[in-house]
């Protein structure tokens, strides 16, 4: 494809001999994706502009072969308190390391990614930049520390990279020609985080039963679109609007009360729940305030963000605010990625969520959290909200239907594998499966409880085991099922078993990590190293895939 697009714009320019191909190594790290696709659409970018390019994830990336590339993008985000990416982990070891390969003369920019919520913003790719340069390279192109509304400032500097990366042009310009025939595919994305789709709530119940601790909805939306396309395993993001009694309440603190205008952007468009440092830094300079600069000193942000909310910084460090310097201290509000409950193939034209409502109390005031309780409180059936698709490349069905599947969640965790089940149920898949389940209690919180029941009838389900919590003494969690059920598990592994994860990282995802680790080190008559060895090929083969958060 790239050698016709080459031949087809030289035939247009009809001039200079091509000129050969500037190499170029597109290198990333990504937990979401968003990395990936930045990744992928600078290569397309890079093709069209006479790069000869290739796209390296950091999970495949072979650290000596790199350390010799002549030019290199880095494209990396940073996880939650300042992690690398999962998959991108070891890459990222061994780059710091002390034995790690000279980058003599690589010609390198990095993109970092982050989310400002966090105190460590970027802190992956502020190391990665600086152990490049420590190691010899040479930075050619300044990094840039983006927030969740990256794209356009992602773009430009991509732009920007690719310039200064290209060959000085020969004494006879190479006519660039944008080969777009009429009718040509756009390549404009449609259903994404910038393009989402209004979508109509057809269905929205709470599947936890009276008396529940818990707080589950199933949420469906229609849809009508075919090219309205995802795959289960994939997420929906779902943009929120704010509850407008917070909005009111952060008016009043800073003196804007009654500002309708600025209401409606408060509740429609502006993040109004986060503390950023950017945002501190921007406070304290407007105000002049001495005890909220004192807010960016050492750990007292992280602290202070641990148990406060944006409405916190305003309403106990009260000063009057313009319209214009509150606005300009807010970032966009963005989406909240959920993974999708649904296949397609079951429900064409619609996409089913199932979203733990969160809410809680810290210094005498009820907190809610944003989407969720948009959802769950001020949706209801016949309301429309915005959706759209987020592809998780990472996470998704075996494509042998013949293939035998694992499938481990917790609460909200069980999402995914419903529409895995489903899927397999249209596709008629003849492959086993085995779901590990666990909640609080039996009684109410068993999510989907029947549908479950009705696929082991007709064998879409092989296995299902459940770990209800607090239905007795002791915690009964899905690893001390998957523990006792560790001959047959081991078994399935043998059989070419892919096992999934999904749910809460911390906690779960964890413990069953660890849980896995033993089993597959007995499995191997070795210790723990052993065990973990095995389940790092099982990962490396995509037989061991997680959707954590
Ligand atoms: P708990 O709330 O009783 O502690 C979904 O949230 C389920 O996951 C609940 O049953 C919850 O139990 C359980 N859970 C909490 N921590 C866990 C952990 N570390 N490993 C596995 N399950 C966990």
């Amino acid at each position: 494809l790239d050698a016709a697009q080459g031949q087809a714009a030289g035939a247009v320019a009809a001039a200079p001999a091509p000129r050969a191909r500037e190499p170029l190594t597109i290198l990333y790290g990504s937990e979401s994706g968003n990395a990936e696709t930045l990744a992928l659409k600078a290569k397309k970018l890079a093709a069209k502009q006479n790069f000869d390019a290739k796209v390296v994830d950091m999970a495949d990336a072979d650290l000596a072969s790199l350390a010799k590339v002549k030019n290199l993008i880095v494209y990396i985000s940073t996880w939650g308190e300042g992690d690398p990416p999962q998959r991108a982990e070891d890459f990222y070891k061994a780059l710091l390391a002390e034995d790690a390969p000279r980058f003599e003369g690589v010609r390198f920019a990095v993109l970092a990614l982050g989310d400002t919520a966090y105190v460590n913003f970027c802190q992956t790719g502020r190391e990665i930049d600086t152990r490049l340069e420590a190691l010899g390279g040479n930075r050619v192109h300044a990094r840039q520390d983006l927030d969740l509304d990256f794209q356009k400032q992602a773009a430009a500097w991509t732009d920007k990279a690719l310039e200064v990366l290209a060959p000085a042009e020969p004494a006879t310009t190479v006519v660039h020609v944008d080969f777009k025939g009429p009718g040509a595919e756009d390549d404009e994305e449609r259903f994404t985080a910038e393009s989402p789709i209004e979508a109509e709530i057809t269905d929205l119940i709470n599947l936890n039963g009276t008396g529940s601790s818990r707080e589950t909805w199933h949420a469906e939306f229609a849809v009508d679109d075919p090219a309205f396309v995802y795959k289960p395993g994939d997420a929906i993001g779902l943009y929120p609007e704010n509850d407008p009694e917070l909005a009111d309440e952060l008016l009043h603190a800073v003196g804007l009360s009654g500002d309708a205008a600025l209401k409606q952007k408060l509740v429609r468009s502006l993040d109004i729940t986060t503390v950023s440092r950017p945002l501190v830094d921007g406070y304290a300079k407007l105000t002049g305030r001495a005890d909220v600069a004192k807010l960016l000193e050492g750990d007292a942000l992280a602290r202070f963000t641990a148990d406060h909310q944006l409405v916190d910084v305003f309403a106990n460090y009260p000063e009057k605010l313009t319209a214009d310097q509150f606005v300009g201290l807010l970032r966009p509000l963005p989406g909240r990625l959920y993974s999708v409950a649904s296949s397609l193939k079951a429900h064409p034209g619609e996409a089913h969520l199932c979203v733990g409502a969160v809410r809680w109390s810290s210094h005498g005031r009820a907190r809610k959290g944003v989407t969720s309780t948009y959802l769950a409180d001020r949706r209801k059936v016949g309301d429309k909200a915005r959706i759209y698709i987020k592809p998780n490349r990472h996470f998704g069905l075996p494509a042998d239907g013949a293939t035998p599947i694992v499938m481990i969640g917790a609460g909200t965790g069980v999402a995914p594998y419903r529409g895995f089940i489903e899927e397999r149920a249209e596709n008629g898949d003849s492959g086993k499966s085995w779901l590990f389940f666990g909640e609080r209690n039996f009684s109410y919180d068993f999510l989907y409880q029947l549908e479950w029941q009705d696929h082991l009838e007709s064998g879409a389900l092989s296995r299902i085991d459940v770990a209800f919590s607090r239905d007795q003494p002791e915690k009964i969690y899905v690893q001390h099922r998957l523990w006792e059920r560790r001959d047959e598990i081991q078994g399935w592994i043998a059989d070419g078993a892919h096992v999934y994860v999904c749910g809460d990282e911390k906690g779960m995802a964890k413990d069953v990590d660890a849980t896995l680790v033993k089993i597959l080190a007995e499995a191997a008559k070795g210790d723990e190293d052993a065990g973990r060895a095995k389940l790092k090929e099982l990962t490396k083969a995509g037989r061991y895939q997680r959707d954590v958060y």
